[in-house]
């Protein structure tokens, strides 16, 4: 793959996350980028294509278009744009729509690349960023850091599970504790170890806080 088509992509992506604040900035992309090489590397997969997934995996995403085809559409033009005859597009395509945590049917992306541009995004959820993106997020929809009258959703009630009310904190207990038993490959699940961790210690300290102590 040419270094032009990486470069290209970079700066398409920036141009498109100019004015983000919904957590999908181009900081994301970058970490995930960064992330997804490192494991590539260890996981012994072809890093170039993890790359280039990652710096495109937001820009499908049904949430900047009018739908979920138009999304797909613009990246997959985009790609066709560049030239790059080293570039498997559908590899690439393949591996961005499967991609989110709703999306993709629930499966896996089905190649290595794949499964591991997946488990740089859910890295970048979790850990002290993950904490951040997560309070970030909260504060932008209105929700409150924490409210004692919302409990975790794992020990609701049917009636109270249809509550609509949520918070930073119990986001946590909704997705973010549960995303180290969801990783892909063996180097996911040691990065996500640490960073798993670093949630528990958090919310530990958070409710001592909390209570007074
Ligand atoms: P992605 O597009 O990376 O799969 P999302 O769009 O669901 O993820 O979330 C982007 C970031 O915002 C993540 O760090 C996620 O944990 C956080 N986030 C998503 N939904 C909520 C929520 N309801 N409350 C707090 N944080 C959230
Ligand atoms: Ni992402």
């Amino acid at each position: 793959m040419h270094q032009q088509t990486i470069r290209n992509a970079e700066e398409k992506v920036q141009r498109f996350f100019a004015n983000d604040a919904t957590g999908h900035d181009w900081y994301h992309t970058d970490r995930v980028r960064k992330v997804a090489i490192e494991i590539a590397n260890h996981e012994g997969a072809d890093a170039s294509i993890c790359e280039l997934a990652a710096l495109l995996h937001d820009v499908a995403d049904e949430k900047f278009h009018e739908s979920k085809e138009n999304g797909e559409k613009y990246v997959r033009e985009w790609l066709m744009t560049c030239g790059d005859r080293e570039v498997n597009v559908e590899k690439v395509m393949n591996i961005i729509t499967k991609l989110s945590f709703r999306g993709g049917g629930g499966q896996a992306p089905s190649c290595l690349e794949g499964k591991i541009v997946q488990d740089a995004d859910r890295l970048d959820a979790i850990g002290a960023i993950g904490i951040a993106r997560c309070f970030m997020f909260a504060g932008a929809k209105g929700d409150a850091m924490y409210d004692p009258s919302i409990s975790p959703r794992e020990h609701m009630t049917a009636t109270s599970y249809r509550q609509e009310k949520s918070s930073a904190i119990n986001h946590f207990y909704e997705k973010l504790l549960k995303l180290k038993n969801r990783m892909n490959t063996k180097t996911g699940e040691e990065i996500a170890k640490t960073r798993h961790q670093r949630l528990e210690t958090f919310l530990d300290a958070f409710f001592q806080e909390w209570s007074g102590k």
